[in-house]
């Protein structure tokens, strides 16, 4: 048996560092899904793949290796990619991967094994809509566009990653509609999910926030 906490929400919600920290202090694995499209975008780019090349994009999903570590680092075929992945290529290419069945199918199979048999707190868009239907709690993280592509580029910033803020901005809005609108698994909250609006608070409150809800359960 596994006790499973679903954290959904938009680019730039917040998911990331509070999954971290709730995760950290009740004792739960962090599992970042959003990092596997991203590994999945980043292989696609290496090896200049086509997003309408199915038959490669087939092929490169059959030997993929995605390691999630402990310490947050990720390793994609053998190589250290935690900072790779946070790259602009990436984050503009991620969105239009994350669309594709074959994709989404193979990923879903993969973050299911990853939880097996642990306690999780596991991030994404469609946890609690796909993935763990039956989790335990179920929160959907939100904040406006605004505030979310402030925060990604001071969270760039801290990694050393060049940006700005119109080009993040934007990147956000069309990000938020493809993950909003696609077919598939769409970003949306699920019906039983806790809505908590995190424009105003800080990261402290929001942590606190969370842990009450989970504790309540
Ligand atoms: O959370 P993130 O920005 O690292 O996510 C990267 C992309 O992956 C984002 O465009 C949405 C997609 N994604 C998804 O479709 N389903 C998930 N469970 C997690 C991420």
């Amino acid at each position: 048996m596994s006790f499973i906490v679903a954290i959904d929400g938009p680019a730039g919600a917040g998911k990331g560092t509070i999954t971290k920290m709730v995760g950290e202090k009740l004792g739960l694995v962090n599992i970042d899904t959003g990092a596997t499209f991203r590994c999945v975008a980043l292989n696609m780019l290496q090896e200049n793949i086509h997003i309408d090349e199915e038959e490669k994009i087939k092929e490169i999903l059959e030997k993929i290796d995605i390691q999630m570590e402990h310490d947050g680092t990720i390793h994609l075929n053998g190589e250290d990619v935690t900072k790779r992945i946070r790259e602009n290529d990436v984050n503009n290419f991620v969105s239009p991967v994350s669309v594709l069945p074959i994709v989404r199918n193979k990923l879903l199979e993969v973050q299911r094994k990853i939880a097996e048999g642990k306690n999780v707190i596991m991030e994404g868009r469609d946890i609690g809509t796909v993935v763990f239907p039956n989790a335990d709690v179920k929160i959907y993280l939100d904040a406006t566009p605004e505030e979310r592509a402030k925060r990604r580029v001071l969270q760039n910033k801290e990694k050393g990653i060049e940006c700005s803020y119109e080009e993040v901005l934007q990147g956000i809005k069309d990000r938020d509609k493809r993950d909003s609108t696609r077919e598939i698994a769409p970003l949306k909250r699920a019906k039983d999910a806790i809505y908590v609006d995190t424009t105003n608070l800080s990261i402290k409150q929001v942590v606190e926030k969370i842990i009450e809800i989970i504790e309540n359960k």
